[in-house]
């Protein structure tokens, strides 16, 4: 029998779809999977697909050096699977882990794998099943060699650009770039739908527009700045009617928003590397506050909203609201990809990063051409926001920005995230900040010392005498 060029251990949705994938681009695949129910379901959907239920016979299935894509949960199942794995391996295969895995478990398996003279590779996939079937972006991070081992079968399978350039390519020698990247990608996923969100609730809750009207809104959007995945999928979603009760169906879904972590780990990222990135901490947080379901109801019995007349707000202000608060939060995410780059000796190319970002993945958007070629004609730019491009968008946006944020707050509708890339807008172009205070404070309470303005040195002052 012929050896398949690839092989997909874990044929859940997106594994079985990968594989799919993988077989219509004329690569042989064959597939592995430990539940009985979904290696039934493989087979039975699957057609074409050669699938395993032991190890031993996928792993001995597939040409040397093997190539093993590993698309399981994160957490301690990649861990079993490589221990299991181990002893069926070759010094010169190739493992790549195609889940959302955190960054660090990667970086510590790569040096485990290392010892077996095992390639370990971190691939983030972006584009939900639709994308595994027909083209995510793929993120990697690795060896060049372990990544040549499985380059033809990623270019081939991952999403192409208008361009035609394929949105898969290797971001790092570590391993752990891969899945930081991906990492970050959702970080800037959670805060793109959480301010799209907002501007939902200010037109539902606040200019009592009904779903129908609100989504004609999104769709008028689809084709300017704003031309994206997730606002055709907003555009999509707010037009669905319920066909039992005639109702908008997106007014049925419980107000709970779920998350499976990677925006939480972003945001914990950021934090550790001591980035600003309030608007992905704050749709991280929107999505918790969210959750609270029965004591929001309680206290929305206790504490009613501010009444009062809305200003009146065109189309246009909330698209360029959207699209100011869309760039703070993407020069956050980008800073953050920057700043582990730098610590980590990574030499991310953040252009390379926006271009493989440009098609198959959620945040997919023709936006990202323009942050390719911001970051692409200045590598060492500091902030998305000081690219001659994006500043003037912003300096026309912000004011827009502002009087939607003004609007929210007036009329009590939560916009943590508009509000935070407002905030955070405002603060990196402040040439002063309060942080005078607090450095008097610090070293009221504390001794930690201060500089001064005119004068350099480390002082320390008694705050509590007169002069
Ligand atoms: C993607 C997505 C995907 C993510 C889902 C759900 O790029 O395809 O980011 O990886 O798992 O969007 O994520 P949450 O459950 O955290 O919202």
């Amino acid at each position: 029998m012929t050896q398949a060029d690839i092989g997909v251990l874990g044929l859940g949705v997106m594994g079985r779809n990968l594989a799919l994938n993988i077989a219509d681009r004329r690569f042989s695949v064959v597939g592995y999977e430990r539940d009985p129910a979904l290696l039934t379901q493989a087979m039975a959907t699957a057609e074409g697909l050669i699938v395993h239920g032991e190890l031993e016979r996928f792993v001995a299935s597939i040409k040397r050096p093997r190539a093993l894509l590993l698309m399981i949960t994160a957490g301690p199942p990649v861990d079993q699977s490589i221990k299991a794995l181990l002893p069926l391996l070759s010094p010169g295969d190739v493992l790549v882990d195609a889940g959302n895995s955190d960054y660090q478990d990667t970086g510590r398996r790569e040096a485990l794998l290392r010892q077996a003279r095992i390639g370990y590779l971190g691939l983030g996939v972006s584009g939900g099943e639709e994308g595994a079937r027909h083209g995510p972006a793929l993120m990697a991070g690795g060896a060049s060699a372990a990544y040549a081992r499985v380059a033809p079968v990623l270019t081939a399978i991952a999403a192409r650009a208008d361009d035609g350039a394929s949105c898969a390519a290797r971001l790092g020698n570590a391993a752990a770039v891969g899945h930081f990247v991906k990492m970050m990608h959702n970080g800037i996923e959670y805060a793109d739908m959480q301010l799209i969100a907002e501007i939902h609730d200010l037109l539902s809750r606040g200019y009592q527009l009904p779903a129908r009207e609100i989504s004609d809104v999104f769709a008028g959007w689809t084709n300017g700045p704003l031309a994206s995945f997730l606002i055709e999928a907003t555009a999509t979603v707010l037009r669905r009617t319920d066909t039992e009760t005639g109702m908008p169906l997106v007014d049925l879904v419980l107000d709970t928003a779920g998350q499976k972590g990677t925006g939480r780990l972003a945001s914990i990222a950021a934090l550790e590397f001591a980035v600003a990135a309030p608007s992905i901490a704050e749709a991280v947080a929107a999505r918790v506050v969210s959750s609270l379901k029965d004591q929001r109801a309680a206290a929305s019995v206790r504490f009613s909203r501010p009444v009062g007349d809305l200003p009146l707000l065109d189309q246009q202000q909330l698209a360029d609201a959207l699209l100011a608060g869309k760039i703070c939060a993407y020069a956050q995410g980008f800073a953050v990809l920057s700043v582990a780059s730098q610590a980590h000796g990574w030499e991310l190319a953040l252009d390379q990063v926006a271009r493989i970002w440009r098609a198959g993945c959620i945040i997919r958007a023709r936006f990202l051409d323009d942050v390719a070629a911001a970051f692409g004609s200045t590598p060492a730019l500091t902030n998305l926001i000081m690219a001659p491009e994006f500043a003037s968008t912003l300096e026309r946006t912000v004011p827009a920005l502002r009087a939607v944020v003004t609007a929210c707050v007036a009329s009590g509708i939560p916009a943590p995230a508009l509000s935070a890339s407002l905030a955070y807008f405002d603060g990196y172009v402040s040439a002063r900040l309060p942080a005078n205070l607090i450095q008097a404070q610090r070293d009221c309470f504390g001794s930690h010392g201060y500089q001064r303005i005119d004068r350099p040195g480390t002082f320390h002052s008694d705050w509590s005498a007169a002069e």
